[in-house]
């Protein structure tokens, strides 16, 4: 498992994205994680469209203001979480749109600034807030029990040794406060067991997991995921790209199910009334699509880069209550 994916400047899987979009002119579409404007920029570069992208991330949308002036008037930028695109686009006066990728996981420009608290491998303040906004990695790792810590450690780094990392983590703060990222990896690599002898640095797996809770990223998903049926017009299309199983396993459930693969349960539905599927997508490609060998060897960063894409159905979308 690529554990903390980012990007060369090269956007990944771009061509496919494009292919998967098909931006035709006169078109509308979201990027719901703007990063460099990668997918943005060649959107906008394809057809004569417009572009609503969004970040979390307030470097990257204060980083787009010279895309907001090259692409004048076809491209707005807006600081918020994809989870409420529908919300945000509804602001921008706008219902519907034609197509929506989405690039999920951290950017280079978050993971290569030691300041943002990502990375294991230069040392810096242990924050991970990609929204620069609620707790940082810092005030879980203090602050969170034992248990829940080896939970978080477990469900979103699949780290085996979970426990023990926990209760290294919780023995080490009852000392000293840990608040740099190279405390967070030593911790780690000094509790490891057989971590030596392994190519990945034993840190991977507990950043991811830290990084998961603090961004809620796996919410996220599923939150943007239902506000791009309820935004989507029919035809619309949905590119997603994930870079680690928990985050594809999401896509890939939502996408079976809301494509009619499995059936839709409503509890408010007579059973009677829920006599079959009504897909509000179709999917473009059974299973993921890989980037190419070039691409890999281009930019070995992209190699665990899996995509998925759906077309929307004219069905309303499913509604909560
Ligand atoms: C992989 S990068 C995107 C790179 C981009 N496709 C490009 O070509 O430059 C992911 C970006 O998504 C943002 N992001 C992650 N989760 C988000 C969310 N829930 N809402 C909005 N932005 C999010 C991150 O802050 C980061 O800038």
């Amino acid at each position: 498992m690529n554990a903390l994916p980012a990007f060369g400047h090269e956007p990944v899987m771009i061509d496919e994205v494009l292919v998967a979009l098909q931006p035709r002119d006169g078109g509308r579409y979201v990027d719901g994680t703007l990063g460099a404007g990668g997918y943005t920029s060649a959107i906008l570069d394809t057809a004569d469209c417009r572009v609503w992208a969004i970040d979390r991330d307030p470097d990257a949308v204060a980083g787009a203001a010279e895309l907001v002036e090259k692409y004048a008037g076809r491209l707005t930028v807006i600081e918020g979480r994809f989870g409420n695109m529908a919300e945000i686009l509804s602001r921008q006066g706008i219902e519907a749109v034609d197509g929506i990728a989405l690039d999920l996981g951290v950017s280079s420009m978050q993971i290569d600034d030691p300041d943002r608290g990502f990375s294991f491998r230069n040392d810096g303040p242990l924050d991970m807030r990609q929204g620069k906004d609620g707790l940082s990695a810092s005030d879980l790792v203090n602050e969170a029990d034992e248990d829940v810590l080896a939970d978080i450690i477990f469900k979103y780094g699949e780290e085996r040794q979970a426990r023990r990392i926990a209760r290294a983590i919780v023995n080490v703060r009852a000392e000293t406060p840990i608040v740099r990222t190279g405390q967070l990896a030593d911790i780690v690599r000094n509790t490891y067991r057989g971590g030596r002898s392994s190519k990945t640095d034993p840190a991977t797996k507990t950043f991811q997991a830290i990084r998961i809770q603090v961004n809620e990223e796996l919410d996220e998903i599923e939150r943007g995921l239902r506000g791009a049926e309820i935004v989507l017009a029919p035809g619309g299309r949905l590119a997603v790209v994930s870079f680690h199983s928990l985050e594809d396993r999401i896509v890939k459930e939502f996408l079976r199910i809301h494509s009619g693969e499995v059936p839709t349960v409503s509890r408010h539905m007579p059973a009677a009334a829920q006599t079959g599927p009504t897909p509000r997508f179709t999917l473009v490609r059974r299973g993921t699509q890989k980037p190419t060998d070039a691409e890999t060897k281009r930019n070995p960063r992209s190699r665990s880069a899996r995509l998925r894409v759906a077309e929307r159905t004219s069905t309303p979308p499913m509604t909560e209550d």
